[in-house]
């Protein structure tokens, strides 16, 4: 389910990506799906609060996933801030072109690492 969701905000950023050249897509697009994320990431924390019972520290892998997802948010706050120095400032997009490259490596890692994750949090 929580795959699912992930999935669906990772086509919303390739359709973003698709649509780089139309300032007027690709950033409600972008921003979308950075609030879904977040809204993910919330829902998420609560869930996992409310069904934890086990004080068992957590798998590791399960740490990757949550550092690999942590970094994720950073960059998309680096993806933001550049993007605005594009829109606004009208500096050159390499910076903001090259920082996406790490951010889609960053997003579709946590997305991978989430089709397991479940396998190794307690019941
Ligand atoms: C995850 C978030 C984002 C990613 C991965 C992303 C990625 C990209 C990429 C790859 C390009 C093409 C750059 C080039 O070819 O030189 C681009 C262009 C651009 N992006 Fe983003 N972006 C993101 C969010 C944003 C946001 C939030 C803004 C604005 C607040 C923004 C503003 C722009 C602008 C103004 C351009 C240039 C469009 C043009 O060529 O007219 N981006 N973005």
């Amino acid at each position: 389910m929580l795959v699912l969701a992930s999935s669906a905000v990772f086509a919303i950023l390739l359709i973003g990506l698709y649509f780089r050249r139309k300032p007027r897509l690709h950033i409600p697009l972008m921003l979308l799906a950075f609030v879904l994320d977040v809204s993910l990431v919330i829902y998420l924390e609560f869930a996992r609060s409310a069904l934890t019972t086990a004080s068992a520290p957590p798998h590791g892998f399960v740490l990757f996933h949550v550092c690999l997802a942590v970094i994720t948010l950073m960059l998309y706050v680096i993806q933001i801030i550049s993007g605005i120095f594009v829109l606004i400032f009208e500096v050159p997009s390499t910076f903001h072109r090259r920082s996406a490259c790490l951010f889609f490596l960053f997003r579709f890692s946590t997305l991978i690492t989430s089709i397991w994750v479940s396998d190794f949090v307690p019941k």
